[in-house]
């Protein structure tokens, strides 16, 4: 998917979240948002999945205007986004294997093709023997892994994470990166928010850095190392 933003402004009160931010990402990129806590990271992501609306300015997926979509468009153009969000949001009392089949029903798989589905999603993420686990007997890295599973098994055409490695120690936190990058070989675009700065540094990939809502660099160094 692509996603364009276009002079976007984001307002908290007297807070620009974001102020007149331009950047164009092109399908199957992958890019870094990075920025201190605060600069508008998280405010980004949430305008990309309709969550917030923006104040000024546009918000084009694939050349779509948001502004000009009706609800149902909006909705199946939301569809197409997967999110790993740092708090996991997983259903306590399901186990991995239904937390993942609510994504595969919810996208509307066959009922005879959905448990293969969700197989082939934890198969991705090397979480297959957990399936019958409830989230509660997972680490942090292996629910970060669940919440990746559910988002691809939505077969989405853009990734959004904010902040997944945050609760991760360093292992786990390359293993998810490289999860991504698998995801994104696959073609999907992939945008991923942190401010863990030796993980950035670590790819040669495109990093758009915010400060205070804007864009202060907008660096393309190539693709992973
Ligand atoms: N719903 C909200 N209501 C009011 N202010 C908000 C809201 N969401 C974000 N903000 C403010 O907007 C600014 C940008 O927040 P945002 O969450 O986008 O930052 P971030 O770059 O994701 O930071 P972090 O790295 O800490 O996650 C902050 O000053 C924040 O306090
Ligand atoms: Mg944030």
């Amino acid at each position: 998917m692509k996603v364009q933003f276009k002079e976007v402004s984001k307002q908290f009160g007297k807070l620009m979240a974001l102020d007149s931010v331009n950047f164009t990402i092109k399908p199957g990129e992958f890019v870094f948002l990075t920025g201190r806590s605060g600069a508008g990271k998280t405010t980004a992501l949430r305008l990309i999945t309709d969550y917030y609306r923006a104040d000024k300015g546009e918000i084009l997926l694939d050349n779509q205007r948001l502004s000009q979509l009706k609800t149902k468009q909006r909705l199946s153009k939301r569809r197409r986004i997967g999110m790993v969000f740092q708090e996991f949001k997983l259903i306590p009392q399901m186990t991995v294997a239904e937390n993942v089949m609510v994504a595969v029903a919810l996208r509307g798989a066959a009922k005879k093709k959905r448990h293969q589905e969700v197989e082939q999603a934890l198969r991705l993420v090397n979480l297959e023997d957990k399936m019958a686990v409830f989230p509660a007997q997972l680490s942090g890295g292996e629910l970060q892994q669940v919440c990746l599973a559910r988002a691809l098994a939505m077969k989405p055409d853009l990734l959004l994470a904010d902040e997944p490695t945050g609760n991760l120690d360093p292992a786990s936190s390359w293993e998810l990166m490289n999860l991504l990058i698998k995801v994104n070989k696959q073609g999907k675009t992939v945008i991923m928010a942190t401010h863990n700065v030796d993980i950035v540094n670590s790819f040669a990939t495109r990093v758009i850095t915010l400060e205070k809502g804007k864009i202060i660099g907008d660096k393309k160094k190539g693709k992973y190392q």
